[in-house]
């Protein structure tokens, strides 16, 4: 964390909360956003996700107050709420990360007493990349030092999705708090979302690199049709699972099965598109360790024909995104995330991506009268204290 972001964080707190007797010295936090090279959209049937955290990061002071206040303030929007209980909040959306971590942290009867907290980051929001996880497994993380829970990650990225899922109300997977926990330089994990068993393997290509491109169409979890997908996909497992008894999860299962279990037409796309994501995860995680990125290039096209089409979670734009970038022969491109909207990720040679963006944001603007941006990434580590 520089100097200057810390100075902001501590110079917003004390300008917004006034001084409290009791209060303890500052503690300075971060986590980081992710994205996810394959394994997309399963990771709430079982299957196996490949993401890594990235150098964008949300950064968080925070000190326990002496009182039974929660006094929390969002640098980004200007904003601050001041609670004894974490009840979810209508008028300040941001702050429900930070109560639903509060919330479901009561429940398993962990100790907390009142706390001061102000934060602030450069994650794009609504790009897909995970800035709402990356504020709950940074509270979460925080909480727990400043508490002594003693949690280990794995324990605080279950903590966290709970927050996500039952007090924000989206009903996401495991991916996203687990990369943010564990993630390490250099390295992406590959999580089995069946087990949360997992491992670290490089992402180094030599003379090739991923990059983001924001389509800037904002999705939102909430209101999207995330939700949705994971009911198809939960009444498609119930009813593979009543053929085969012994199936753990529908990323398991393969297509006798699925032709089998009289799945209506919607549940046989969701679940075409899962065990197929399957051999996918497999073979990226093979090509690159043999370091053949044109093969990797390939496996994300087909991921995201697979989104668009079958799991139908994109939009217009990701996909005029990709088929835009495969018309300049980039190796392989995909949106990634939740979808409906948000970032696509691009694999291509090192040192192309200026020249075609300034193409690209030429056309695309023409097109959807959008500005899209461009992230250049490198992989960073997960939740920290920052001393
Ligand atoms: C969002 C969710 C994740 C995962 C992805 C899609 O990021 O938070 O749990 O389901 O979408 O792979």
């Amino acid at each position: 964390m520089t100097l200057a972001i810390r100075e902001n964080l501590s110079k917003s707190l004390s300008k917004t909360f006034p001084d409290l007797p009791g209060q303890a010295k500052l503690r300075y936090f971060s986590s980081p956003g992710r994205v996810n090279i394959i394994g997309e959209h399963v990771d709430y049937a079982g299957g196996t996700v490949f993401p890594a955290a990235i150098d964008f990061r949300v950064h968080f002071v925070i000190r326990k107050n002496g009182s039974k206040l929660i006094r929390i303030h969002s640098l980004d929007f200007g904003s601050e709420l001041i609670t004894e209980e974490p009840l979810y909040s209508e008028e300040k959306p941001w702050a429900n990360y930070i109560l639903g971590v509060v919330s479901e942290a009561k429940k398993l009867g962990l100790k907390i007493e009142g706390f001061d907290l102000a934060f602030t980051g450069n994650i794009p929001q609504g790009a897909g990349l995970s800035s709402s996880a990356a504020v709950e497994v940074g509270t979460t993380f925080a909480l727990s030092k400043l508490f002594s829970w003693d949690l280990s990650l794995e324990k605080i990225a279950l903590l966290s999705q709970a927050a996500e899922n039952k007090f924000v109300g989206v009903n996401c997977g495991i991916m996203d708090q687990f990369i943010i926990s564990v993630a390490k330089t250099s390295s992406c994990i590959s999580l089995n979302t069946d087990t949360l068993e997992y491992s670290y393997h490089s992402l180094d290509l030599p003379g090739y690199e991923f990059y983001l491109i924001d389509s800037q169409v904002k999705h939102s979890l909430k209101e999207s049709e995330y939700n949705d997908r994971r009911r198809e996909v939960e009444s498609a497992t119930s009813k593979c699972k009543k053929l085969s008894p012994d199936l753990k999860s529908l990323s398991e299962a393969d297509f006798a099965i699925l032709e089998k279990a009289g799945l209506d037409p919607v549940e046989l796309k969701r679940a075409t598109h899962i065990v197929r994501e399957r051999s996918r995860v497999n073979n990226v995680i093979r090509y690159l360790e043999k370091k053949d990125p044109e093969a990797v290039g390939r496996e994300l096209f087909l991921c995201h024909k697979s989104l668009s089409e079958d799991f139908e979670v994109s939009c217009e734009e990701s996909d005029f995104i990709v088929e835009w970038s495969k018309s300049r022969n980039v190796l392989g491109a995909r949106m990634i995330g939740g979808g409906f909207g948000g970032c696509v990720l691009i694999l291509d040679k090192l040192g192309r991506s200026g020249s075609l963006f300034s193409e690209f944001e030429k056309i695309y603007f023409e097109k959807f009268g959008l500005k899209p941006k461009i992230y250049r990434f490198t992989i960073s580590d997960g939740v920290r204290e920052d001393p």
